[in-house]
């Protein structure tokens, strides 16, 4: 079995899309791809059917990541099939737990951090410096993520 990793942000436009397709070039990079099923997903519905803040798709495309998927809200039905629900800030966490999350599943993408835990800040109300510093952020912390997890990764599907 794929190990399933959701991550999630507010809108589902900024942070969240940015780390799955960060985290899907790391993983093909690694030759993983099919060691995992990642998706995103926001707490909020505001943005549904958005494509990904324009910032957002600015640093990524910088970097040779497109952006393809649009936003979409988080549902408690589905909170049971991730192994690994992966969330930017605290707020974040304390609305993925009162929707029921196993807070066993829930992990926040900072404590991977090499540089140190802590929220991913939300970019949203801020300029492009703030993207290219939260794009930094997710960038180092997602390779602190694989490396925490590649142990435990299913040996039939990866390595
Ligand atoms: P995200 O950023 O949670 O990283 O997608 C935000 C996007 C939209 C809003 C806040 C944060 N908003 O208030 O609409």
């Amino acid at each position: 079995m794929p190990t399933h990793v959701l991550f999630v942000c507010l809108g589902n436009i900024c942070r969240s899309p940015l780390a799955e397709a960060v985290f899907r070039a790391k993983i093909a990079e690694a030759g993983l791809a099919d060691a995992f099923a990642v998706d995103s997903a926001g707490t909020g519905s505001w943005h549904v059917g958005e494509p990904p803040d324009e910032r957002t798709r600015r640093v990524a495309r910088a970097r040779g990541i497109e952006l393809a998927r649009t936003a979409r809200q988080i549902r408690r039905d589905e909170l049971d099939r991730w192994d690994y629900i992966v969330v930017m800030d605290e707020s974040n966490r304390r609305d993925v737990l009162s929707l029921g999350a196993d807070p066993a599943r829930v992990v926040k993408l900072r404590d991977f951090d090499p540089e140190g835990p802590g929220d991913v800040p939300d970019p949203y109300y801020g300029g492009l410096d703030a993207f290219e510093q939260v794009y930094g952020i997710i960038d180092r912390s997602l390779d602190g993520f694989l490396e925490a997890l590649r142990p435990s990764l299913d040996p039939g599907t990866g390595l």
